[in-house]
């Protein structure tokens, strides 16, 4: 292995601290950019640190011109879907405009690779399940846009900048490191699993269903949910096949097999060995009822395999995170 030097754009977040802390792990040199809007200083160690805006374009000529960077990764992003119906001209700034500045500071300055964390959101309502990387991409809220138009953007970079990179599309992130070190830490909390521990903590009174009348076994929203360290390993992957001179190109990130919210709170209760109340609560605006990968592409391509396939054990780190900090990096 050839060590490398990576910019996290977004390393302080929680897909990207794990990913750091995966390239630490691996022997490379690492910084980071955040400017901790959402993320946490503390979920970030054994590497150069700068607190920045991912649109500052001095701030990146002056990392660009000083660090001979290899590659860069992009994590920072707004990412909620129902905040992005209300807010869309946020998205699109974050999103994709600023994204676009962060690339041509790497057009300028001769940074060559880019792996840019996209979303099962740019499917948009699947005609079809497992999604495949070629099914239509009709993303149904300004996140999904958002991120798409990036995915679009950097096909025109590659074309007339010679700008390589890999899209990786995630289903539904979850768990954290089973050091125990780092994990998810979102205020306000919004995502499935860290809220249903939130309720085995005593946090919250009970874990509301949004809609139990989806056209789905029991009813409730389907998911398939990739731990964030499977994530951050097919990261690496995705990397060294662009070092080995690999094109352009976008891989799905699920691990092929979906969860309703029903099982996902059984799994917890056996896990936590709380009871955890749940009640039926209206559908969520902008929900699809099933995202279910197909990862036949990077299993294939890059002999990726999650080495956390299902739930429990996903859920299980996600608790040891969150029983040991219970109010995140707060303490
Ligand atoms: N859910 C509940 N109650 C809650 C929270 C969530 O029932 O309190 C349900 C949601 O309705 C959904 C499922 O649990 O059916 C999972 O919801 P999450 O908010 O955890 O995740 P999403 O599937 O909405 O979102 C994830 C990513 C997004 C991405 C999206 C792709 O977090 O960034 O997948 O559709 F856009």
């Amino acid at each position: 292995m050839i060590m490398q030097t990576y910019l996290i754009v977004g390393g302080a977040g929680y897909i990207g601290s794990h990913v750091v802390r995966a390239l630490l792990a691996s022997g490379h040199e690492v910084l980071v950019l955040d400017n901790l809007e959402k993320g946490h200083r503390q979920a970030v160690h054994g590497c150069e640190f700068f607190q920045g805006d991912l649109g500052d374009r001095d701030l990146l000529g002056r990392i660009f011109s000083r660090h001979g960077v290899d590659c860069v990764m992009h994590f920072a992003a707004y990412a909620l879907v129902g905040e992005s119906v209300e807010q869309p001209l946020d998205y699109y700034d974050n999103n994709t405009g600023r994204t676009t500045r962060l690339l041509q500071a790497m057009v300028d300055h001769g940074v060559g690779r880019f792996i840019f964390s996209s979303t099962a959101a740019t499917y948009g309502e699947p005609g079809r399940i497992p999604i495949m990387e070629d099914y239509p991409t009709l993303p149904t809220n300004p996140y999904g846009r958002s991120k798409l138009f990036i995915e679009q953007i950097l096909r025109d970079a590659d074309a007339a900048h010679g700008l390589r990179y890999t899209a990786l599309r995630y289903f539904n992130a979850a768990g954290a490191d089973p050091s125990g070190e780092i994990g998810e830490d979102h205020d306000p909390e919004s995502h499935l699993i860290p809220i249903v521990l939130q309720v085995a903590l005593g946090q919250r009174e009970h874990v509301a269903i949004f809609g139990t009348d989806w056209d789905t076994p029991d009813g409730t929203c389907v998911r398939d949910y990739v731990h964030v360290n499977d994530l951050a390993q097919a990261h690496i992957l995705a990397d060294q096949r662009l070092q080995g001179g690999g094109t352009s190109t976008v891989y799905n990130l699920g691990c092929e097999n979906g969860y309703s919210v029903k099982e996902i709170i059984d799994i917890s209760r056996k896990v936590t060995g709380h009871p955890i109340p749940a009640v039926a609560a209206p559908r969520r605006p902008g929900d699809p009822a099933r995202l279910i990968a197909s990862s036949r592409k990077i299993r294939a391509e890059l002999g990726w395999r999650p080495q956390f396939g299902d739930p429990t054990s996903i859920i299980r780190t996600a608790w040891n995170w969150h029983r040991d900090h219970p109010h995140g990096y707060g303490n």
